[in-house]
């Protein structure tokens, strides 16, 4: 059976955007195979985080994987700091590859733009990135599109392993949706839809209330032309509305241009609100169930328990390959 690997950093709420880029997916690809779901919360600390919201973030993302659809039956769930394997193999990885290659990454460049002390573990941040999948022998990394060169790093970082000290990695692969891979900011669609983001219009959240929702859509940038048609290029702001909403509802691109002719851009966020809202209040509603229940610190442990096993023996594979001494 196939091995999928992905995880989410708990460092902030959860937007739309992880949820149609990387988590929807992740529910199906359950049902045909053998799935681990991260909250890496050892990849939130290469920022300045404060500890209470890293702690109380790794629950709600351990509990939205599972207000989802993420059945731990079918899937593992767990948190990357419960099984040390993670940091170890990043270590060994961090010896295994070179400056000038982590250098090209865009994500560090652009996180530690402006910044004058960058911590030293997010230069290294793709180093554990790759250990994270390597560990499982993933097959596929389901992620949205800002993660695509980070799995082109693991991969060469895998191959290059493989080349020196014989056959250890399983090469995985990205598997990026066509639609839906990167959804944009509301309040300015040349940018990615970001946790981070100082305007909370920007996002919609996958917590955010009714009103809460409708605010940020009824603002949402479009443009002066008036007409409903997908066109990245020059319609940006209507473009990701479209996505967004067939990504939700499960029309096509080119079913809503035929719903939304001769409407107006008003029409179409008016829908758009009540689309969102309806998928939203179910998952809010089981996160509401689950989030402060005893049953999610058991499912995390017995998740840890079952990703450690498998992360032990890839560790130990790569230790002995590279020459350590084992007990
Ligand atoms: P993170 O926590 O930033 O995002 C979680 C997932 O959401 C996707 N995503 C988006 N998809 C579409 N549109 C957007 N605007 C958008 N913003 C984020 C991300 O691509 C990601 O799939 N480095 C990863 C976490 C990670 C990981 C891993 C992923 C650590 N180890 C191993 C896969 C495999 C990250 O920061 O994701």
């Amino acid at each position: 059976m196939k091995r999928v690997f992905s995880g989410v950093q708990p460092t902030g709420n959860i937007h739309i955007g992880n949820y149609l880029g990387a988590m929807k997916q992740f529910v199906d690809l359950q049902e045909e195979m053998d799935c681990f779901f991260c909250v890496v919360d050892l990849h939130s600390v290469t920022l300045p985080q404060d500890p209470k919201s890293i702690y109380s973030h790794t629950l709600d993302v351990a509990s939205l994987y599972l207000a989802i659809g993420i059945d731990p039956k079918k899937s593992t769930i767990f948190v990357q700091s419960h099984v040390p394997a993670h940091a170890e193999l990043g270590w060994l990885l961090q010896c295994n590859s070179y400056m000038g290659e982590l250098n090209r990454m865009t994500q560090f460049k652009d996180k530690s733009k402006g910044s004058e002390s960058v911590s030293v573990g997010l230069f290294t941040y793709p180093n554990l990135m790759a250990a994270d999948i390597l560990l499982y022998d993933t097959h596929i990394v389901p992620v949205g599109n800002d993660q695509k060169q980070h799995i082109e790093l693991c991969r060469d970082i895998a191959i290059r392993f493989n080349n020196r000290f014989g056959e250890t990695f399983v090469i995985p692969e990205p598997q990026i949706k066509k639609s839906g891979a990167r959804i944009m900011a509301l309040d300015d669609p040349s940018k990615k839809m970001s946790k981070s983001a100082e305007n909370p219009l920007s996002r919609i959240t996958l917590m955010d209330s009714p009103e809460q929702l409708k605010k940020a859509i009824m603002k949402a940038t479009t443009d002066s032309e008036g007409q409903i048609r997908f066109d990245l290029e020059n319609k940006a702001g209507v473009s990701n509305l479209l996505t967004i909403y067939s990504e939700f509802s499960g029309m096509s691109i080119s079913e809503l241009e035929q719903k939304y002719e001769g409407l107006g851009y008003g029409a179409l966020k008016k829908d758009l609100v009540e689309v969102v809202t309806a998928s939203l209040s179910s998952i809010q509603q089981r996160y509401h169930e689950i989030r402060n229940s005893d049953e999610i610190r058991n499912i995390l442990k017995e998740g840890a328990e079952k990703a450690e096993q498998v992360a032990n023996i890839t560790l130990r594979r790569v230790k002995e390959k590279m020459g350590f001494v084992l007990l």
